[in-house]
């Protein structure tokens, strides 16, 4: 009988628990749950013996994959998957795979709570601004990015978006502006949305030059990644720059200098909200669970990424 870890330290919601669950009983499978661990250690130990393990932004590096001596699949439940080294998965015959598009309305959503959040002044009684007719620049055109064109035009906002991976007529056609370069898309939107995955690429790629091109009173959002940042170079910029905010899902490794150097101009959530709803945690779940099934079962190898 195989044997599946769901090593979670975000847990998902109760609901989704169960739906998970269903998919292994009916496969004959055997869970065991690591929620909300504190310590490495716990991992190393949960790993041991089992054939598959479902994660979040749970860390899978080499010493992980070491311990795990049975595992033969990881699944990221979510988009992003730098916490898992590929490599080293390669190495032991590991495969990875991800869930894409499966939270992407849950962070959508959420860059709308952070924007209407930040527009009205955190909500401390002055006069605030709309959304309407603003200019909302969407850095990647992926899932995430999508849906958040979707929900701009029910602001009624201008929108435009750059991917360095997809084409300008692909963006086109989903009735949004498509800028020519990172850079137009900072220098001609009131708000811009980040949307890309942390590679070494993008890594501290939202720097000083490219967020200073925002216009007056500039909105930088961040549900993405904190490694894609630049931080000495944002908080110079917001220090000479009073009229910029920024609003993240993702604690900056500076999150008490931001705090202390701009406050009403800097807000971050306590811990990663983007994906925490149990509509997205029943949908990334159940379609780890399922990729899992369709792995060890039948071979399928859709959604691997290594
Ligand atoms: C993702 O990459 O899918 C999101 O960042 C969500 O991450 P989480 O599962 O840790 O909430």
């Amino acid at each position: 009988m195989a044997k599946v870890l769901i090593a979670t330290e975000k847990p998902f919601s109760g609901v989704a628990v169960k739906g998970i669950k269903e998919v292994f009983d009916a496969a004959g499978y055997e869970v065991v749950m690591l929620e909300k661990y504190t310590e490495k250690s716990q991992l190393l130990n949960a790993v041991k013996d089992v054939d598959a393990m479902i994660i979040r932004s749970d860390k899978v590096d080499a010493e992980v994959l070491d311990a795990a001596k049975q595992l033969k699949i990881v699944v990221r439940a979510g988009a992003g998957y730098d916490n898992i080294d590929l490599a080293a998965a390669t190495a032991h015959n590991i495969v990875a795979m991800n869930t894409p598009g499966q939270n992407a309305n849950s962070v959508a959503e959420l860059v709308f709570g952070l924007l209407v959040f930040g527009v009205r002044n955190f909500f401390n009684g002055t006069s605030g601004t709309e959304l309407k007719g603003k200019k909302l620049g969407i850095l990647a055109f992926g899932n995430v990015g999508r849906n958040v064109a979707r929900i701009a035009k029910g602001f009624g906002m201008e929108i435009a978006a750059y991917d360095a991976y997809c084409p300008a007529d692909a963006i086109e056609a989903a009735g949004v502006t498509a800028a020519k370069s990172q850079e137009e898309l900072f220098e001609t939107c009131d708000i811009v949305s980040l949307h890309i995955p942390a590679t070494p690429e993008t890594k501290q790629s939202i720097n000083y030059v490219l967020v200073g091109k925002l216009k007056k009173g500039g909105i930088l959002v961040n549900t993405a990644r904190k490694e894609v940042i630049d931080e000495a170079g944002l908080i110079k910029l917001m220090e000479e720059r009073k009229d910029l905010k920024y609003l993240t899902d993702i604690k900056p490794d500076a999150d008490a200098e931001f705090a202390e150097k701009f406050p009403g101009r800097y807000f971050a959530t306590p811990k990663k909200m983007g994906a925490q709803t149990a509509e997205a945690n029943v949908n990334a779940g159940i379609a780890a669970a399922n990729q899992i099934v369709g792995f060890l079962r039948d071979g399928i190898t859709k959604f691997k990424v290594n």
